[in-house]
């Protein structure tokens, strides 16, 4: 007779979860924001439902459907993103920041439309709150903090940078490189961090399996 599956560590855990971008208003009409799809995160979220985890989804603007079993929160901006979060905080075991919120927002937006002149227009930017930092340096012990690192090119010792300044539990690198990896395609290659300094790499894969792993990895950490 084959032995049972052994349960998820993640079942019956709460896990928290943010995804896709934000917008920034600008005016009316007009917003800042990145070309984050939500893809990743949602995945995430639709497997740590598999595995019998109550998920909470803190979604940007997106055009995906929510996975089964999903709680989801819409936010649009990264004030109202951190809004949407901040009351999953005291109640999750995990915190997985996969959102790619906008670092800075316009610093008066305007009401209603803003008209063309002849001359150059300044836009001022004012920085926006760390949602993921704002977790994990008020968090009670046990609860975990995951973080995503976008980055361009070499980006490696900014991944770690990021584990280690943002206190997190791991860190998943992710080169950004248009075609393969990052934004809006439905592939990832992901490096994964650990608060221990074990490094892995992860082959090219779907974000469905880039999300089987990158649990794998979180539920090793898991306290039992
Ligand atoms: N993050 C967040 N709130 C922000 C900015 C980032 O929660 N205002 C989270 C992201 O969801 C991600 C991690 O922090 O999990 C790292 O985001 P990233 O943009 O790669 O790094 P930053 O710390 O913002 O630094 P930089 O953009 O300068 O590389
Ligand atoms: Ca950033």
């Amino acid at each position: 007779m084959l032995a049972a599956p052994e349960p998820s560590a993640l079942s019956g855990k709460t896990v928290v979860v943010t995804a896709g971008p934000t917008r920034e208003k600008i005016d009316g009409v007009r917003y800042l924001s990145n070309y984050s799809s939500g893809k990743m995160g949602f995945a995430i979220a639709a497997e740590a439902a598999r595995r019998g985890a109550t998920v909470h989804l803190v979604s940007g603007p997106v055009t995906l459907p929510t996975p089964p079993g999903v709680q989801r929160h819409d936010a649009e901006s990264a004030v109202e993103m951190l809004e949407a979060a901040r009351p999953l905080f005291a109640d999750c075991d995990l915190f997985i920041g996969a959102a790619a919120v906008a670092d800075y927002r316009p610093e008066t937006p305007v009401e209603g439309k803003i008209k063309k002149h002849d001359a150059e227009m300044e836009l001022r930017l004012v920085r926006n709150p760390d949602i993921l930092a704002e977790f994990s340096t008020n968090r009670k012990p046990g609860q975990l903090a995951v973080g995503f690192a976008l980055e361009t090119a070499g980006g490696i010792d900014y991944a770690r940078r990021k584990l280690t300044d943002k206190k997190l539990d791991l860190v998943a690198f992710n080169i950004y490189d248009g075609t393969t990896s990052g934004f809006e395609v439905d592939t990832n290659v992901l490096t994964l961090l650990d608060r221990d300094g074990a490094i892995t790499e992860l082959p090219l894969l779907s974000k469905e399996e880039a999300a089987e792993r990158l649990l794998d990895a979180i539920e090793l950490l898991l306290p039992r």
